[in-house]
């Protein structure tokens, strides 16, 4: 017989997601995923929605030595882009991913498909959605963070990044050093409409004063 979830009760499982927070790289230490938890983790990736069974992402696990590796081209990249950046800044950016055990990159990669690049994008968002969340259920925090070396045309070189790809992120996982703090989260009532007429009205409801819209598609 299947051992397939999808529709137990899991009240526990209802908990985690109800409580979900991330943590910040600041604040995670050793011990990281051991090489079998790693494996898991990439296992639930695999689990995510996606369109077409196109498999439209990839990923780079950063582990050991090559944490330090990377940080040296990070350190470069940062060097090229601010040539006057001071040499403690450099010396951040060598050490950026020592800070933590275990970092996974996600690599959105769109097919040539009949599905649309967009959906194919928000499956490697759900990925990343997992790999968090498989970190916490293994008793890790992590944080999904993209800052300016998944855009980062050197960066992006070095890990063999097409022009059709985007880094989703780097999922950075470890264990938490303190307990994060409560972040402010919406009121769903306030976001979600039960008449689709003008339904987006309610959308605007934590729209800032003076924030404007994108409008470029
Ligand atoms: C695509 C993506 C990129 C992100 N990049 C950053 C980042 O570069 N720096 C940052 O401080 N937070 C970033 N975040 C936000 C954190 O991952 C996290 O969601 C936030 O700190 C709130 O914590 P929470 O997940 O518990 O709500 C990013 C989130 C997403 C979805």
């Amino acid at each position: 017989m299947s051992d397939l979830v999808y529709a137990r009760k899991n009240p526990q499982m209802t908990h985690t997601l109800l409580r979900r927070r991330s943590v910040s790289a600041k604040l995670l230490g050793e011990p990281g995923p051991t090489a079998e938890e790693v494996k898991t983790i990439l296992s639930v990736a695999m689990r995510t929605p996606d369109h077409g069974k196109l498999f439209p992402w990839w990923f780079v696990v950063f582990e050991g030595e090559k944490r330090a590796q990377f940080g040296e081209a990070l350190s470069a990249a940062w060097a090229r882009r601010e040539p006057q950046s001071t040499p403690e800044k450099l010396e951040d950016e060598r050490k950026r991913l020592l800070r933590v055990p275990l970092t996974i990159a996600v690599v959105s990669s769109p097919r040539e498909s009949t599905i649309p690049v967009w959906e194919q994008e928000l499956s490697a968002g759900a990925v990343c959605q997992n790999i968090l969340l498989a970190a916490n259920t293994l008793g890790y925090g992590a944080s999904w963070l993209t800052q300016w070396y998944s855009y980062d045309e050197n960066i992006r070189a070095v890990m063999g990044v097409r022009d059709h790809e985007k880094i989703a992120g780097f999922i950075y996982i470890g264990t938490p050093l303190t307990p994060p703090e409560e972040r402010e989260r919406p009121d769903p009532a306030k976001l979600t409409n039960t008449d689709f007429v003008n339904a987006r009205n309610r959308g605007d409801s934590y729209a800032k004063a003076g924030v404007g819209y994108v409008t470029k598609k």
